[in-house]
């Protein structure tokens, strides 16, 4: 449906004028628009994805928290510093975080930060070393922050009982030729099954610390200045309670590919370790401090952990006719799950757990 981004900018506190607006294309949830004013700051104007998210008024409130405690962590900035490196949201005139519409969509605003840019995939190592730090930064400033503050925005979205839960019930109920199809990789899985439970284990058993997770760790989801210096993590929709190997793992999964998520060609698809050691060093450099020993130790098997939940989860589609990840044929779900699989075990001939 189409916007009048005017006028929705319009239903927000603010003193600028509206001057135009384009759309950013590299989201993949929510609609984007860039919002150009007359004042200091230029705004982002953001339709929060309703069908993906079911309750809207929860997840602004994360975010909103988690923007206020990290602001907190910067008391001698000027407010034009900190509009510069943390998200700062800007109140609708009926005083919410939010503007919704009854029976329509919801939006909210941000300040832009400026001269920024997003990079789709990682170029080279320098890049992967800043988002490093980025998501370093983000987890040490939050990890003195009550994660029961926030709600679930997806519960069970890392959780891998329940993903492996639905995956049994995909093989028991799938069509012969898919899973014939599926044999190799479905052995697989039940090679690595208890290995891929240990974090899950460590969690439930509480050696491991339930904290304030980014969970959505993928490059595109941090901003960086034109000379490939990181500013800050956005996308803070899927911020919740969860453990930072979901958030690792998932950073060097997406980074770490040297092929495209569905590419066919499995000789193209290897982990660049060259990348893990780069993002691993601006991570530590930034949270050692506030790790302990023990997830500190798992920081290797979070990153295989996260591809084998990818895998299965692509695998579990499969099984069930593509019902969930749009499809472009036939396999493309068995295609990406394989391409997952590869990754694993090129990640397990370069890094030894
Ligand atoms: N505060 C911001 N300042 C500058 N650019 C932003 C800001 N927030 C979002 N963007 C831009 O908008 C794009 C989409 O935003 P994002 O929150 O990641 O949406 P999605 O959930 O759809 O991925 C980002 O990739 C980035 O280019
Ligand atoms: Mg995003």
């Amino acid at each position: 449906m189409k916007a009048n981004i005017e006028s929705i900018f319009n239903e927000f506190n603010h003193q600028s004028k509206y001057v135009g607006h384009s759309e950013l294309s590299s989201g993949h949830i929510n609609d984007t628009f860039l919002v150009k004013t007359d004042g200091t700051h230029n705004y982002i104007v953001q339709r929060i994805n309703h069908r993906v998210f079911k309750d809207v008024p929860g997840l602004v409130n994360n975010k909103i928290l988690t923007s206020k405690h990290l602001i907190s962590k910067y008391p001698n900035a000027t407010e034009q510093e900190l509009n510069k490196t943390v998200l700062s949201f800007v109140k609708a005139k009926d005083t919410a975080f939010y503007y919704h519409k009854e029976n329509d969509d919801f939006w909210n605003v941000m300040i832009f930060i400026d001269h920024s840019i997003t990079h789709e995939i990682v170029k080279n190592p320098e890049i992967a070393y800043e988002g490093g730090k980025l998501l370093g930064d983000f987890l040490n400033l939050t990890s003195d922050f009550d994660s029961s503050l926030l709600i679930d925005v997806i519960p069970n979205f890392h959780d891998m009982s329940s993903r492996y839960k639905q995956y049994t019930l995909s093989v028991q109920n799938a069509l012969k030729e898919r899973l014939n199809k599926a044999a190799k990789y479905i052995q697989i899985v039940a090679d690595l099954k208890e290995e891929m439970h240990i974090l899950q284990n460590l969690k439930k058993a509480g050696e491991i610390p339930v904290r304030v997770t980014h969970n959505d760790t993928k490059i595109s989801n941090s901003l960086f200045t034109k000379n490939n210096k990181g500013i800050c993590m956005i996308d803070t929709d899927t911020v919740m309670p969860g453990i930072i190997h979901y958030d690792f793992g998932d950073a060097i999964r997406t980074i770490c590919n040297s092929g495209a998520e569905d590419e066919k060609d499995l000789s193209k698809v290897e982990f660049n370790l060259e990348y893990y050691k780069a993002y691993e060093k601006g991570f530590l450099e930034k949270t050692n401090d506030s790790l302990s020993k023990t997830e500190l130790k798992y920081l290797p098997l979070a990153a295989k952990t996260m591809i084998f939940i990818m895998a299965i989860r692509f695998l579990t589609d499969y099984l069930n006719n593509d019902v969930y990840y749009k499809t472009n044929y036939p396999e493309h779900n068995l295609v990406r799950s394989k391409n997952q699989f590869k990754l694993i075990e090129s990640f397990s001939k370069k890094i030894s757990i």
